[in-house]
Order: structure tokens, then C-alpha cells, then sequence
């Protein structure tokens, strides 16, 4: 089967207690659950990981680029200043994968520092704003990009 690693950059293990009005009252579990089972429905094996740490996100890219894993990645904050996650990011595309950037938020519509996305130049493309419901729409990205003759897009 077709496997997608679901990363999740800082402070999104947070998620449910931190700033619900802005990232909504989905825990990080329950969010990983919701990815599992779309992923499901999708014909896709996704695995949900979260970490505080640059150098573990870029490990895990390395990990995708290695085994030829998609990558659905919510980068936070290393979103608007880590080029060490965007060279690692480059990697996953360069290799013909499909990296999709998601936020629940829509970072465009926030303070001025979030304007800017160092991930966005290398991703195959990005899905923000709609909550949770972003990882859906990103699982589904990735499905179709894969086999667009399949898409319900
Ligand atoms: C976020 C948006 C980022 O600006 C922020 O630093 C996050 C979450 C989002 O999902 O909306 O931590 O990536």
C-alpha cells in the first residue's frame, strides 16, 4: 500500500488545550486518528508523527526520501524560518514524492511573520486554513496527484 508519513512540526502536540480558538478542540490524537482512517478510505497506510525538534523532522524526511514514503507535512513555526527543513522538503520532491504543506490555520490571514513560507517554493503544494479538515484535504491531494483517474476530487 501506498505509504504517507503525516509530520507534525512544534507545539501541535499541544493541540486541544493550545489556542482553540485559533487550531480548534481536536487533540493531537484525535487528530492522528481522523488521518488514519481517511488514509483508510483513501487506499493510503498513514503514520502520524509529531516533534518539537528540527533535527527529528529532518531525520523523518530523510526516513520518507529512504523508503519512498509521501510526506503530508504541517511544519508550525519552522514553516516561516527553517531551511534546513526546506533543503530536507527539497529532497522529498526531488525524489518524485509528493510532500503536501498543510496548517490548520490560515497563516496568510495572521501577523505578517507567517506571511512568509520557506516550505512552500519546494512542496507540490499546500492546503491551509480549514482546521483539521486540512489533513483530508491533503490526504486527498495526495491520493489524487497519485491516481488521478481514482480522484473523487
Ligand atoms: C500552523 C501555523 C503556524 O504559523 C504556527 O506556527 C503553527 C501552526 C498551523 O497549522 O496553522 O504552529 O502551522
Amino acid at each position: 500500500m501506498t505509504r504517507v508519513l503525516v509530520l507534525n512540526g512544534p507545539n501541535l502536540g499541544r493541540l486541544g488545550s493550545r489556542e482553540p480558538e485559533v487550531y480548534g478542540t481536536t487533540t493531537h490524537a484525535g487528530l492522528a486518528e481522523r488521518c488514519r482512517s481517511d488514509g483508510e478510505r483513501l487506499g493510503l497506510d498513514v503514520e502520524v508523527r509529531q516533534t518539537d525538534d528540527e533535527a527529528q523532522l529532518v531525520g523523518w524526511l530523510h526516513e520518507a526520501v529512504d523508503t519512498g514514503a509521501h510526506v503530508v507535512l504541517n511544519p508550525a513555526a519552522f514553516t516561516h524560518y527553517s531551511y534546513a527543513t526546506r533543503d530536507a522538503c527539497a529532497q522529498v520532491t526531488g525524489a518524485g514524492l509528493v510532500l503536501v504543506e498543510v496548517h490548520l490555520s490560515n497563516p496568510a490571514a495572521r501577523e505578517e511573520f507567517r506571511h512568509t513560507s520557506v516550505i512552500a517554493g519546494v512542496a507540490t503544494g499546500t492546503v491551509a486554513g480549514f482546521g483539521a479538515d486540512s489533513y483530508r484535504l491533503a490526504l486527498q491531494a495526495v491520493a489524487a496527484r497519485l491516481d488521478p483517474a481514482a480522484s473523487s476530487l
